[in-house]
């Protein structure tokens, strides 16, 4: 990312999480409606879309946030309500392999605890991947990665105001946002994708994550959101499939992000995404 873009980022995600959108904040604007009511996100992840929005003044009113990912939800309820105490269990926390596996295997049991853990061994964790085995268990190896300010605790504390701001926090699947969305409201979505980028292959480890099933109950419910005269901006992978499911539905656009697949040292290359909006 570059620093042009970093300057218009107030506020950033507290977390590394897979198919982020940083990188989409600096086109954003170029989809949203003139004016919207209430702004919904029910494909939450790292939120990278709302903070840029909030913290830009773009949101001006409510704004319902969800995923199905229940310890994510936690972790914003819990910088959202308990700041201080996320902080301070943080800055007693190790980035060693060996307090890494500690925590890995510990079960806090409050609330505020389960969310300090998660918010550790995201940021500790080999590339910040969530995965858990069929028991539930988080099972993602040590990071080995050194970084100066790890958890950044000034910026935990404005994404913790921020959620303050007539913010409605919950763990859902993604359909269940249409109960509040009204006309004018703005839904953003930025689903797991199904297919690969610009190939024929599904994508493998997605594929009981994210089925084409659920795809085609995302259609729905965008019918369901022009039915209710509210806008939509959906992005998804450039490929022939989502183009076919999503087209009539409305404007399809393409943008670009760079991918460094391949890892340290690799070229980066240029990889097109849709972005599907009635606007
Ligand atoms: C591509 S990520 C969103 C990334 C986010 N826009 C960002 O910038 O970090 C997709 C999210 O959808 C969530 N998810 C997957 N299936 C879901 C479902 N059925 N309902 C709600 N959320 C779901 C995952 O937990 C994941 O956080």
């Amino acid at each position: 990312m570059t620093e042009a873009l970093n300057e218009k980022i107030k506020v950033k995600p507290f977390l590394r999480w897979a198919g982020g959108k940083r990188w989409l904040t600096k086109s954003i604007n170029d989809f949203l409606p003139k004016d919207f009511n209430n702004y919904h996100e029910p494909f939450l992840g790292g939120a990278s879309i709302f903070l840029y929005l909030k913290s830009n003044n773009i949101i001006k009113r409510k704004a319902f946030l969800s995923d199905f990912n229940t310890e994510l939800i936690n972790a914003y309820k819990q910088i959202k309500q308990n700041p201080d105490i996320v902080i301070k269990g943080l800055i007693k926390l190790k980035n060693t392999k060996e307090d890494y596996y500690k925590i890995r295997k510990s079960k806090p049991r409050t609330l505020v605890n389960q969310a300090i853990r998660f918010i550790y061994l995201n940021k500790t964790s080999f590339n910040g991947l969530y995965r858990v085995n069929l028991k539930g268990e988080y099972n993602v190896p040590y990071g080995f990665k050194e970084t100066k300010d790890l958890f950044e605790f000034s910026n935990i504390l404005k994404v913790s105001t921020l959620l303050n701001q007539d913010v409605n926090i919950c763990s859902d699947d993604f359909f269940s946002v249409i109960e509040n969305v009204k006309t004018n409201d703005l839904v953003f979505l930025d689903p797991p994708y199904t297919v690969a980028h610009e190939n024929n292959g599904f994508i493998k480890y997605n594929q009981k994550i994210f089925l084409w099933d659920d795809q085609e109950r995302l259609a729905d419910l965008l019918k369901q959101i022009i039915e209710k005269k509210a806008y939509f901006i959906l992005t998804n992978a450039a490929h022939e499939s989502v183009e076919k499911l999503f087209s009539n539905l409305g404007v399809r656009h393409k943008v670009q992000r760079s991918s460094n697949i391949g890892g340290k040292g690799a070229s980066r290359q240029k990889v097109n995404e849709y972005v599907f909006t009635n606007i």
